[in-house]
């Protein structure tokens, strides 16, 4: 048996008549651009998020330069990240002549440590990027208390964690990406939903935030021709809008046995030196990923073995963002990135998704303790 780390042909064979139909019926409307299948599946997913505005476009990438551009941050201002993460936050904000400041993220749940975003505040600073990372949501009571009272602009960038939901202190539970000003998502292939390509999204509760970010997306366009912004071209194509809208209801059977797959891994991996993700009590985990922390510098070892065993896994992230030979003159460090470095030394991310049974996750894990 070929192990994966994703098979995304193997769920497409489970959907295919409904996937299939979703296709032909765009090639056969000749709606590539635009088409119907965009609308219905922003109107859906608004549904499945609570109703909050979604406004797709091209890519997860996009919608982060979007969302910058349509809180009009201006070259100069600082916007907070976190140092171990994927580097589109960083790409976009560079790009519009902003300057991220990079912060620490706790070394249990790899994402960004309030307590750091609150010590990095200047009077530069104007907005925060709050990445979910691998599926589970950021400690964001604590993180939207600082945004409120330094003034800041929050974007939560869900591209690793559709699906998952925040609990406040006081227990209303809240989706992810609908906590700050806007929200972001990609529907690249190995995401929670994923396309067949690229595709993004953005999020908002706020009608006219929504719609200057909707004419962002369109040239700035207000109506045809009619350009009020400094925009870009950015769109999820009918194709993709289809496919994704295909999926759409059976997001909860992903998440599901995604989380089936975790469990198992949680149970059984005991392997000396290892550490199982932690789970933050205020989130729930849709595993995006599942990453494992091998300490004592065992790391590559234990990915060279699972190799030689047929087992793929992943180092997500090598290198943390202060690292990045593009990035470096274009920062600032913002405290300690102890956690971060460590991380990028121990994290491996093992297979995980929707097709697994309860076996591969059981053999995968036994090897992982007996070698
Ligand atoms: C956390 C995070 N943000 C943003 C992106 C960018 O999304 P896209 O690949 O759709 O541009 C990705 C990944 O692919 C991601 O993992």
């Amino acid at each position: 048996m070929q192990i994966q780390m994703v098979d995304l042909v193997g769920q497409y064979r489970r959907y295919q008549t409904e996937i299939d139909d979703a296709l032909r019926g765009v090639l056969t409307n000749g709606r590539y651009i635009n088409g119907p299948e965009v609308g219905s599946f922003a109107s859906h997913l608004s549904a499945y998020l609570g109703g909050t505005h979604v406004i797709p476009c091209g890519n997860g990438t996009d919608a982060l330069q979007i969302a910058l551009m349509g809180l009009g941050l201006k070259p100069g201002d600082e916007v907070i990240v976190p140092a171990f993460t994927y580097a589109a936050a960083v790409e976009a904000a560079i790009l519009l002549g902003l300057t991220p400041v990079v912060v620490d993220v706790d070394y249990d749940s790899f994402n960004i440590l309030p307590e750091a975003v609150e010590a990095a505040v200047s009077k530069r600073t104007r907005a925060l990027i709050a990445v979910h990372l691998f599926g589970q949501c950021c400690d964001m009571s604590p993180l939207l208390d600082t945004a409120r009272r330094h003034g800041l602009r929050l974007i939560e960038d869900k591209a690793q964690s559709l699906g998952a939901a925040y609990t406040f202190p006081d227990g209303r539970q809240v989706p992810a990406g609908t906590m700050g000003d806007i929200g972001i998502l990609s529907f690249f292939p190995t995401k929670i939903l994923g396309g067949y390509g690229d595709g993004g999204a953005l999020l908002t509760a706020d009608e006219a935030l929504a719609e200057r970010l909707r004419q962002l997306t369109v040239h700035g366009q207000s109506e045809k021709y009619r350009h009020r912004l400094i925009g870009c071209n950015s769109r999820l194509d009918s194709l993709q809008a289809a496919v994704l809208d295909a999926k759409l209801p059976h997001i909860g059977a992903f998440i599901e046995a995604r989380q089936a797959a975790a469990a198992v891994y949680d149970r059984l991996i005991r392997a000396e030196g290892l550490r199982i993700p932690f789970r933050l009590p205020a989130s729930t985990h849709v595993f995006h990923q599942y990453t494992l922390r091998v300490s004592g510098g065992q790391r590559d070892a234990l990915k060279g073995r699972l190799q030689e065993a047929g087992i793929p896994s992943a180092v997500y992230y090598p290198l943390s963002i202060d690292r990045q030979e593009a990035y470096r003159s274009r920062i600032r460090i913002a405290g300690s990135l102890e956690n971060a470095h460590r991380l990028t030394e121990e994290v491996l991310s093992i297979p995980i998704h929707t097709e697994m049974d309860d076996e591969l996750p059981a053999q995968i894990a036994t090897y992982i303790n007996t070698k």
